[in-house]
């Protein structure tokens, strides 16, 4: 059974009844881009075909019941006085709080959620049950579906309900994907465009299986050292500082937030660069900006780990490659290659045996396509 029929079916046996509602909200992996977005930069992520499904149905009071089918507690409260809870019913409570907050009037609904994005491997399952929940509301509140506004109340819910600092990249990217394409995201004004995947090349995402405890810790430093070198410059963020601006004036800065921001102002040009390449059709030059946004993430931001450096070495030495970078907030996590179409099995299997020998971890590998933002999916499933 799909991950949908399973949710369909859940709620068939729940409730007794059929959904009036499906919806479903991707995960998503970042091309190149990265921690540019907290710094006001330029991100080229793209939705995937993993993602988080609820089936629903509305309901006249104000009060909210979301089963899992993977966690036993539901998600169960009143819009009336939403209070802090515990594990992934947060992020249902926070995306509530956040569109009240902002103004919406909400009605309750029912339902059960699903999801096949891994949980804590960067490819960003929080910012999909967000997009999918904010999209249920949407739907059963009769509020206008604006991708982008609802991105902004998503990680407002992440930031100040559950507590978690992140960007704006994860939440407009499941919001707003579209099919085939990666989108380019400018995180100031939230303009998106989108970028086809060059013809015969393929998205591997290669979880190096690791994670790391500190990654919070150390995402909020290096946001801290990238608001200290934008004060340096007198610049609201980093996205504000251009090469020429950079090279002329970095000396004054001490040698960690020198290359903080060395990394942000390279990060910005290859991601704009790379958007150009994949216009043009031209997946040679998009792999080798993939592949020096991986060497500045490693040495300059300080942001991988050996298990990320093994396995991005492991996909360049296999001749389908076009590049291979660390993706998302890094430490461990998974690392994303370009790859030829023709190729991708084998690829993955030699990916997984280069890996399995140089570090005893067995990776995952999941060959992605680009998907379409939080939709609603219209229940033409056989529900059995
Ligand atoms: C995490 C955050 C994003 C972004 C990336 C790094 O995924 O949630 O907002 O900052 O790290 O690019």
């Amino acid at each position: 059974m799909s991950l949908q029929e399973r949710v369909i079916h859940e709620f068939e046996s729940r409730f007794d009844d059929s959904p009036a509602l499906l919806v479903r909200a991707p995960g998503r992996v970042n091309l190149i881009g990265e921690h540019t977005d907290y710094n006001d930069g330029f991100v080229l992520p793209m939705a995937i075909d993993r993602a988080v499904w609820i089936a629903a149905r509305p309901r006249r009071d104000r009060w909210v019941t979301c089963h899992s089918l993977d966690f036993d507690r539901p998600a169960d409260f009143s819009l009336e006085q939403i209070e802090h809870g515990a594990g992934w019913g947060e992020y249902v409570r926070g995306v509530a709080w956040g569109l009240q907050e902002a103004g919406y009037r909400l009605l309750g609904w029912e339902g059960v959620v699903g999801g096949n994005v891994p949980v804590g491997a960067g490819l960003s399952s929080s910012a999909a049950l967000e997009m999918a929940t904010a999209r249920v509301f949407a739907a059963t509140s009769d509020l206008p579906w604006q991708p982008l506004a609802m991105a902004r109340i998503g990680q407002r819910a992440e930031n100040e309900w559950v507590g978690v600092s992140c960007g704006i990249m994860d939440q407009t990217i499941s919001a707003a994907g579209v099919t085939g394409h990666a989108l380019l995201i400018d995180c100031r004004s939230l303009e998106t465009q989108a970028v086809p995947l060059p013809s015969e090349t393929v998205v591997v995402v290669l979880d190096t299986s690791t994670r790391r405890g500190l990654v919070d810790s150390a995402y909020n430093q290096r946001r801290r050292e990238c608001e200290a070198a934008a004060r340096f410059f007198g610049v609201p963020a980093l996205r504000d500082v251009s090469m020429a601006r950079f090279q002329s004036q970095a000396d004054g800065l001490d040698e960690t937030t020198r290359r903080r921001a060395r990394h942000v102002v390279t990060e910005n040009l290859r991601t704009l660069e790379a958007a150009h390449a994949m216009r043009q059709g031209d997946a040679v030059r998009l792999g080798q900006l993939m592949d020096e946004s991986h060497t500045s993430l490693r040495d300059d931001f300080e942001v991988s780990s050996d298990a990320l450096d093994s396995i991005v070495l492991c996909a360049r030495q296999q001749p389908a490659c076009y590049g291979a970078r660390m993706t998302g907030a890094g430490f461990g996590g998974c690392a994303v290659a370009l790859v030829h179409t023709a190729a991708a099995p084998a690829f993955a299997k030699a990916v997984t045996d280069c890996y399995g020998k140089q570090t005893g971890l067995t990776p995952r590998v999941y060959i992605c396509t680009a998907t379409d933002g939080a939709e609603i999916v219209p229940p033409s499933l056989p529900s059995h």
